[in-house]
């Protein structure tokens, strides 16, 4: 059965999606949400919502939303439950976002990469598989907890939500050279220590 796939974008992504969808063929059973036409007027969550939906519906397996950055899509994706999106355009983390964090949308920035890239990480993305390993699902279920408010601190009903506009200009503390912490790798681990530790 081949792998069902949402897609979507912006006018930020129409272009690099219009030829990834190209590229893909019909190696995956793909949902193209759209924007199907330009629109310098059209606003990515809208698309993110047709393709986050489609994923957290269980109508595709997967997802790929992309905009300018890839930014705006990550964060609007991550507002609907089920949804596990990250912008990754590195390889790695195109995969091991699947294989640890169960990831289900990527996220791609068309100003920011090109389709050779892009093709590279979509085809990490939709390869990879969650690993099921035990220390995985445990750090998914406390994600879940999050998600499903058992873990957030309520806001401050009395002062509101501060989303910082108003904020008086705060000043960092320098950093205290002697005082940082280095995490040092340890020399003599194993493979299976390594793997553990990731
Ligand atoms: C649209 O101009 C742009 O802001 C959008 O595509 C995306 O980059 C947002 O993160």
């Amino acid at each position: 059965m081949k792998l069902r796939v949402a897609i979507g974008a912006d006018h930020g992504g129409l272009a690099l999606k219009e030829e990834l969808v190209r590229r893909l063929g019909d190696n995956v059973e793909l949902i193209d949400v759209g924007a199907h036409e330009f629109d310098a007027n059209d606003d990515y969550p809208d698309y993110v919502l047709a393709v986050g939906r489609a994923v957290a519906s269980r109508e595709a397996d997967r997802g790929i939303m992309l905009c300018g950055s890839g930014v705006g899509a990550c964060v609007a994706s991550n507002k609907i439950r089920g949804v596990r999106a990250a912008v990754c355009h590195d390889t790695y983390s195109a995969h091991q976002g699947v294989e640890h964090d169960d990831l289900n949308v990527l996220c791609l920035g068309a100003r920011v990469i090109g389709i050779e890239v892009a093709t590279e990480l979509t085809i990490a993305f939709l390869m990879a598989r969650f690993s099921g390993e035990e220390r995985h699902v445990r750090r998914l279920e406390k994600v879940a907890a999050i998600e499903n408010g058992m873990n957030s601190a309520p806001p401050d009903v009395d002062e509101g939500i501060d989303i910082g506009a108003d904020d008086e200009e705060t000043e960092l503390e320098p950093l205290d050279e002697d005082e940082e912490e280095v995490d040092e790798p340890e020399d003599d681990m194993d493979e299976d220590q390594l793997a553990d530790s990731q």
